[in-house]
């Protein structure tokens, strides 16, 4: 097929493994003829890459190779780490990680590996570098996946005797002196003190809660651990494969490691979206999960491609889309018809430039038999593929609108999100439920329903130029982050709990929000906890719930909005913000609002179901509801429109070109 250079990108996930030779050239070409370009393969396919010890078979993954860069297609290929062979674990029974309750994960599903397991290293490097050097300089290899989504199936903690040696020297490395650890962690405390790293113990398995400064270090170490077990691939492949993009593919609403930490070695950042079996595990209640059914959640797609583009510095793709009804979830309903259009040209609105399908044709075998692919198990084209085939066209549509600095334009907002802090309300949220993960959501949905769009950045990264900077989840502020706070000029919202716990998680010693006591003059008293159903009102009509601070303006600040009692629940100094509780979302939007305005953006209130993403000079504008709805106020006069209209069906979707920006993007 002839096209024009566009740079958003579509693809599948192919297991050449599980079909016979003679079909791969023909799904090849149908690949094309849909409108793919990228094939991602072999993640799981070590058992057929290593069928015994050492004996290494690359003649048929050569075959499909050929079979896939013959049709044109550009390959992702994987290391296939996520599933090491019978034979490998029969040889080191204890390469298996341990669950929190001592039980061993066992063979017969995947992700049975231990991240700390010297052993198991070291043959996955063997194999990196076996399949490395095998298709490193492949002229349609244009792309590394490492492994399979690290975190699946709680795959990255590991309560094993490997995780604890290894834990043991991370805590000699980090604080030198026992002494020095036992301070940090306060050991004293329930005679705790250690005398020696080699005595530590996991926080597994104790009497009642272990001491947090303890998990919390149990935790960085967890992350650490697939920092380095992902750099030993990447390593590996940049020396045989220098020029390719390497990326791993990330997942929705895991928090398990520092993602940031991890990509920090990688090219781009990549996720795996699925949105309806998602909107069964992170959904509201039950009237919301019925109403977005066959959509998903208006906010969470959108969410972790902002979440994944500031992972991968500004560099995100959609590794597997789901492409029709899943497996995995409670139920699995199938999408609206439309849907998977509306989800691809939603990522590419966030700055993707690959969408990558999962998978190519329905399993007949194995775990996954009910999951839908782009093709039916006899091969026949399913929903997805049709609808795969409309958005390739529609991408060839709007390919000039497309300014080459789109992908780097920033957002007018910026959101600092903090993996180390959501773990620290995991360990101890003094409430019931209280998640870093949910009030981080609820604010980037509050900033959607105000039709921003938004960028999403580490701790310490710089905030200059942004008109509104929001940090909903901010428990630990460094050094780093509390300069850049200081240096952004624009207005920033912080959250409560904000700067409430030293890196050590210890109290700061002159109370919150500790590092951040200068731009924010108050001190956090007492916090308390609240029952479900039990609302704190504010005096200019909101509440808060789950969580209030009673606090002390020590400063120049203003209070916004205090309780009835008079005790201040936002408080405002200069350009920064707090919130002492937990907002309701309605009484969140009013203070967003305030703010958004208060920075000279302009808001536009898109209700539940329709949401809007500008990016460069274009505008795209979803519906997620279940029946129709106006965008009208989101179109100019003067916009442009190259796909859809202001009258969006279900699963309807609009792009035009905005007379507004048309300047800006080619100039920024
Ligand atoms: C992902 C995984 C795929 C497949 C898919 C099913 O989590 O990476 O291998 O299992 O889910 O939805």
């Amino acid at each position: 097929m002839s096209s024009k250079a566009t740079r958003s990108h579509l693809g599948v996930c192919y297991y050449p493994e599980h079909w016979p030779e003679d079909v791969w050239a023909g799904d090849a070409r149908r690949m094309v003829e849909v409108g793919l370009t990228h094939v991602r393969i072999a993640e799981f396919a070590w058992s057929r890459i290593e069928p015994r010890p050492g004996e290494i078979e690359f003649g048929w993954l050569d075959r499909a190779v050929e079979a896939l860069a013959g049709a044109g297609l550009k390959i992702i290929m994987c290391t296939p780490t996520a599933t090491p062979p019978k034979w490998l674990v029969d040889r080191m029974p204890d390469m298996l990680a341990v669950a929190a309750d001592g039980a061993e994960r066992r063979f017969g599903s995947r992700r049975h590996y231990d991240f700390s397991h010297a052993g198991y290293l070291e043959d996955a490097r063997r194999i990196t570098r076996a399949v490395a050097e095998r298709f490193g300089q492949h002229a349609s290899v244009v792309a590394w996946q490492t492994d399979n989504e690290y975190g699946c199936h709680e795959t990255t903690v590991s309560y094993s005797e490997a995780a604890r040696q290894a834990f043991a020297i991370w805590l000699r490395d980090k604080y030198g002196t026992v002494d020095a650890l036992n301070a940090a962690w306060g050991n004293v405390f329930w005679s705790m003190e250690l005398h020696d790293f080699d005595a530590v113990a996991l926080p597994n398995l104790t009497v009642t809660e272990p001491n947090p400064a303890h998990v919390l270090d149990f935790r960085r170490f967890t992350s650490d651990q697939v920092v380095r077990f992902n750099r030993a691939q990447v390593d590996i492949i940049r020396e045989f494969s220098p020029g390719r993009d390497i990326t791993h593919n990330f997942m929705g609403a895991v928090t398990d490691f520092d993602h940031f930490d991890v990509a920090a070695d990688l090219d781009v950042a990549s996720w795996d979206s699925y949105p309806l079996g998602m909107l069964e595990r992170f959904g509201r209640d039950e009237a919301w999960r019925n109403w977005y059914l066959r959509a998903g959640d208006p906010d969470f797609q959108a969410f972790h491609h902002d979440l994944y583009r500031g992972v991968g510095g500004g560099r995100m793709w959609v590794m597997e889309q789901q492409p029709g009804p899943v497996n995995w979830a409670a139920w699995n309903p199938a999408p609206h018809p439309g849907m998977v259009r509306l989800w691809t040209h939603e990522a590419f609105a966030h700055g993707a430039e690959l969408v990558s399908y999962f998978r190519w044709r329905q399993a007949p075998f194995g775990q996954e038999q009910f999951h839908a692919g782009l093709n039916r198990p006899d091969g026949s084209t399913d929903v997805g593929a049709e609808e795969a085939s409309v958005v390739a066209g529609e991408l060839q549509a709007i390919a000039d609108a497309q300014t080459v600095d789109d992908a780097t334009q920033r957002s007018p907002v910026a959101m600092v999100v903090d993996y180390p802090s959501i773990w620290a309300t995991e360990i101890q949220p003094q409430a019931r439920g209280y998640s870093g993960l949910a009030l981080t959501f609820q604010f980037y949905r509050a900033l959607r329903r105000l039709g921003q769009s938004i960028d999403i950045v580490p701790p310490g990264a710089d905030l200059t130029g942004y008109a509104v900077v929001v940090a909903p989840h901010l428990i630990m502020v460094g050094e780093a982050a509390a300069q850049a706070f200081a240096a952004a000029d624009g207005q920033i919202v912080f959250g409560p709990r904000a700067g409430s716990r030293l890196e050590t998680h210890q109290v700061p010693p002159k109370l919150p929000p500790g590092p951040l006591s200068k731009l924010l003059p108050l001190r956090v008293v007492r916090v308390e906890s609240l029952r479900p159903g039990v609302r704190v009102a504010t005096d200019d009509g909101g509440a808060v719930h789950h969580w209030f601070e009673h606090v002390e303006v020590t400063g120049d600040a203003k209070v916004r909005a205090a309780a009835h009692d008079g005790k201040p629940v936002w408080i405002e100094a200069d350009r920064a913000t707090y919130l002492a509780g937990w907002p309701d979302d309605a009484w969140l939007e009013t203070v967003l609002a305030d703010r958004l305005i208060a920075a000279g953006l302009a808001i536009v209130e898109t209700g539940d179901d329709v949401r809007v993403r500008d990016h460069g000079a274009l505008r795209t504008i979803v519906n997620y509801g279940p029946r129709e709805a106006d965008a009208s106020r989101l179109i100019a006069a003067a916009d442009e429109v190259l796909i859809g209209d202001a009258d969006l069906g279900v699963a309807g979707v609009a792009i035009v070109r905005r007379a507004a920006a048309a300047g800006k993007a080619q100039t920024s």
